[in-house]
């Protein structure tokens, strides 16, 4: 007989303990214990069902060399989500998608079933969450109720996975959210570790056995990681996050694990009253409503995947009244921008000590290159002076810890992006990065001290900054 054994499992990370205790020493959350009945103990599994066998069974081994077929790919037929998967969802793959309550997941993951169903796929849409007219609401709105997606508010994978079995089965199912969904096969609570973990090797199951792709929603913690057990994220074969800020339209999906395709690729979206419109061209949307003549912005040239990207990054620099004085950061990471002020105050002769530093990304965008680096540090120094950047720049290069500014990769591709929205200059790292024939004139810097000097003696100051020529000489 099974022994009933109570485990007591981190509902964050899935630290297993066997006793209650108020914060777990794996994740390091407070109160995220809770109780859960395992009825098997460590004798669940296939080794339980399996009859033991003294020896293994012999199997070929082969070589490297020899057919490899390229993974068989249903489109969607939405570029920008085609893009991130990397040319459609591959049959039998699970893809697990994350993103903060309300962001747009349910909407995306309708439209492109409607996308699908409209191409003449079989596609089933599980709902947990929402009743089926809510769904059908929804689809109303969208303008998409007349395509032939099947429907269903269930919550019991059993039930799911037999139902979607009879006949052909589906090109493309639908869960959402994998929190909602429980099964027979385990007593816990749904939503916790051990069901969602037990759920989504169901669901996985089914789609390695019947060849339909899989999408599982997930929900986020306030942290951002997808909710529930780290493990479902190692088990899927990708994890898509739909990000973007509340206050702003842009949505962006970003592939963090993809074994079928690229994990640097994005797809932009913009949230409209007829559901996600797609973005081809972002950087021309990012770049909307520039405020050209304002001291402490720059235009940094980046890259998403092979997609060139231009976005805007604003600084704020002011007199602290704090002891500590405030470093504050929206879309980029604060300890990089710890070590750009680092190096503009050891090697670029610029005090901020006494000031308190705002970073923004316009647009709601997260940056993760350290090609922003000199988009950075331009900014920092023209809002500290007051200086306005010219308008039809656009600056790329990372920073060393020695305040050299070295190559970054792709510069060719950055510079044709600049060039093809009209900017006429780019200040950049010395040496490689000539866009061949019709480049970009560019000012290529050899040091942080290069641009320093070059904002405050250059730069045409064009609008309301402060009318003096450098602050920050007056305060060395
Ligand atoms: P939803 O897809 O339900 O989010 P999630 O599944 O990630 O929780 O999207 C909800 C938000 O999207 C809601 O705040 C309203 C907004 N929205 C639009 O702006 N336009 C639309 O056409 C739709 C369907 C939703
Ligand atoms: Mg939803």
């Amino acid at each position: 007989m099974a022994k009933i054994q109570q485990t007591f499992v981190c509902q964050s990370c899935g630290a297993v303990y066997n006793r209650w205790r108020g914060r777990c020493e794996a994740c390091n959350g407070w109160n995220t214990i809770q109780e859960e009945v395992a009825s098997a103990g460590p004798q669940s599994g296939p080794a339980a069902t399996r009859p033991s066998r003294a020896r293994g069974r012999v199997f070929p081994l082969e070589g490297l060399t020899g057919e490899a077929k390229e993974a068989p790919r249903t489109a969607s037929g939405i570029n920008e989500l085609d893009r991130v998967t990397g040319g459609g969802f591959v049959r039998g793959s699970v893809i697990l998608l994350g993103g903060d309550p309300g962001i747009g997941k349910s909407t995306l993951l309708m439209q492109a079933s409607a996308a699908m169903a409209k191409s003449g796929e079989r596609v089933a849409y599980i709902s947990g969450e929402e009743a089926v007219g809510q769904v059908r609401l929804r689809a109303e709105r969208l303008g998409l109720a007349k395509y032939p997606v099947e429907l269903a508010a269930q919550t019991n994978v059993e039930d799911i996975v037999e139902t979607l079995s009879q006949g052909h089965p589906p090109a493309l199912t639908i869960i959402d959210s994998i929190q909602t969904m429980w099964t027979e096969t385990v007593e816990s609570a749904p939503g916790t570790v051990t069901q969602v973990r037990s759920s989504a090797q169901a669901l996985i199951r089914f789609a390695k056995t019947t060849g339909t792709a899989v999408i599982l929603v997930g929900h986020v913690t306030k942290d951002g990681q997808i909710a529930g057990p780290r493990v479902v994220e190692h088990m899927v074969d990708a994890v898509a996050s739909f990000e973007g800020d509340q206050g702003h339209h842009f949505r962006i999906l970003r592939a963090v694990k993809n074994r079928f395709g690229p994990t640097d690729e994005i797809g932009v979206f913009e949230m409209t009253d007829a559901g996600l419109a797609e973005v081809p061209n972002p950087s021309a949307l990012f770049l909307a409503g520039r405020d050209h003549a304002a001291p402490g912005t720059a235009v940094f040239a980046g890259m998403e995947g092979t997609r060139p990207l231009l976005v805007e990054i604003q600084a704020l620099v002011a007199p602290s009244s704090l002891g500590m004085p405030r470093r504050a950061v929206v879309g980029w990471d604060p300890n990089r921008l710890s070590m750009v002020l680092a190096v503009l105050e050891a090697h670029g002769g610029i005090r901020l000590g006494g000031h308190d530093v705002y970073l923004n990304v316009a647009g709601g965008l997260r940056i993760s290159e350290p090609a922003a680096d000199l988009a950075v540090a331009a900014a920092l120094v023209s809002s500290l002076s007051g200086a306005a950047l010219p308008s039809d720049s656009v600056f790329f290069g990372e920073l060393g810890l020695s305040g050299a500014v070295r190559p970054v990769s792709q510069a060719p591709a950055r510079l044709k992006e600049a060039l093809k929205l009209g900017f006429g200059k780019a200040v950049t790292p010395q040496g490689r990065g000539e866009a061949g024939d019709r480049a970009l004139p560019t000012d290529a810097l050899r040091h942080i001290a290069d641009l320093v000097a070059g904002i405050a003696s250059g730069a045409p100051r064009r609008g309301g900054g402060r009318p003096k020529a450098v602050r920050y000489e007056e305060e060395m």
